[in-house]
């Protein structure tokens, strides 16, 4: 089989070095690599190292080698369009539809996927031309990654550093994978989100936990960025790295994890929970470490009940046609249980799998049934937990109210 063509376009920031990174990830994981940089992306890194790691020609302008009509073809022949970085001026020529040299006019004739990862000043992303720019390239079906907040040139810190190249290949092979559909049935949408396991401490070293890892909750954050949609990603002890544009908000317990996921929430499409929450935290936190004692056997940890947020949501909903998802982890009578859990929570769908020790927690796969309110149920295979996530968005797309501003018309 061929190899998947990409185009890399790389616009004129000083970011441009990251992109080469994310050109090995892509040339080693077997794809054909055309590097297509702008005239000023020349001046932070040269033709000469994009064409040794790509092993392909590189041009900026559409004067070169004119018999093969670059200018058309590589565009048209394209399977994926990356722009990273993409700067504030390139997002306007985009947006706009110039084309005064060799990236542009690939922008203009591609017909594939197109994924911007946008770098540049907080003062240029925030400026209403450039947010009214990103906004009218997602309308279309482009992907625009949100820049990464941090240190950015100089000594300023803010939103609009480039996402770490790894993460910005996670998003195109995800955008590979869905081809046509990439950026398009989420696009307009806020999603929330909430992956890992809450602590509870019971002193300052030590806490009440669960062996969740995050991976599955990441899964659904980086398949719903994939597919167009604003996630906002509550995160609960999981060390994973954030994925590339999606807004991270950190917390601990059950009762912080509340807190944040009802903020969210507030003008949220759809909301899903997959974190472990802890449905008990020690009645009594202990200021100092406890101390066991010659001759006397440990205190018993007396537990009151947490909030149970995923109740709260699906009854008290922010808005009428959100729709919510639960997890449920059940060890026993599995799908028993998880329909009563669906009744009892209230939401609209309910994804249940199987754990054990070495069941679900901490591994790459996962293999569930997801049931709706309506009684539809749905099984997936095992098989990586992004397949699930994809299952999940696949369920929850249908039952979203209109509002969400997607068009159809060419990605770039
Ligand atoms: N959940 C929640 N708040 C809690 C406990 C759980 O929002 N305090 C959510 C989880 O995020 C998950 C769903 O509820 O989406 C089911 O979690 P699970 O632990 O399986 O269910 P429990 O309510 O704890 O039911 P039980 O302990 O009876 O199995």
């Amino acid at each position: 089989m061929d190899k998947p063509k990409v185009v890399l376009g790389v616009s004129g920031g000083i970011a441009a070095y990251k992109a080469c990174e994310l050109l090995r990830r892509l040339t080693e994981s077997g794809h054909d690599v055309r590097v297509v940089p702008t005239e000023a992306a020349l001046h932070f890194v040269g033709a000469a190292t994009w064409s040794a790691l790509s092993g392909n020609p590189v041009s900026t302008g559409v004067w070169t080698d004119v018999h093969e009509v670059p200018h058309v073809r590589i565009g048209q022949h394209a399977d994926l369009v990356v722009v990273a970085p993409a700067t504030a001026d390139m997002l306007a020529k985009a947006a706009h539809g110039i084309a005064d040299d060799l990236l542009t006019n690939t922008l203009l004739t591609a017909r594939c996927p197109v994924v911007f990862a946008p770098a540049m000043h907080t003062e240029m992303w925030e400026h209403p031309a450039t947010q009214e720019n990103v906004a009218t390239l997602r309308r279309r079906g482009a992907v625009v990654v949100e820049p990464a907040v941090g240190r950015l040139t100089g000594a300023d810190t803010g939103k609009g550093r480039l996402p770490d190249p790894d993460e910005i290949f996670e998003i195109c092979r995800r955008v590979l994978a869905r081809g046509a559909a990439a950026g398009r049935d989420l696009a307009g949408r806020h999603v929330v989100i909430s992956a890992g396991g809450t602590r509870e401490p019971l002193d300052p070293v030590r806490y009440l936990g669960n062996r969740s890892s995050g991976k599955q909750g990441y899964a659904l954050a980086r398949t719903a960025a994939a597919r167009g949609a604003r996630v906002t990603l509550i995160e609960a002890n999981t060390g994973l790295p954030d994925p590339a544009g999606v807004d991270v908000v950190r917390v601990g317990t059950a009762v912080q994890l509340r807190e944040a996921v009802l903020k969210a929430a507030a003008d949220a499409d759809a909301v899903v929970m997959a974190a472990a929450v802890a449905d008990f935290r020690p009645a009594v936190y202990a200021e100092g470490k406890i101390k066991k004692k010659d001759g006397q056997e440990p205190a018993p940890v007396a537990l009151v009940r947490n909030p149970d947020v995923l109740a709260e949501i699906s009854a008290e909903r922010a808005r009428p046609e959100q729709v919510v998802v639960g997890f449920a982890a059940e060890t026993d009578d599995v799908l028993a249980n998880g329909r009563d859990k669906l009744r009892r929570k209230g939401c609209d769908l309910l994804v249940v799998n199987e754990v054990g020790e070495r069941k679900t927690f901490g591994s790459e796969e996962n293999e569930a049934v997801v049931l709706a309110a309506d009684g539809a149920e749905t099984p997936v295979p095992y098989g990586p937990k992004e397949a699930l996530a994809d299952t999940v968005w696949d369920l929850v797309v249908p039952r979203l109210g209109a509002s969400g501003d997607t068009d159809s018309g060419n990605s770039g």
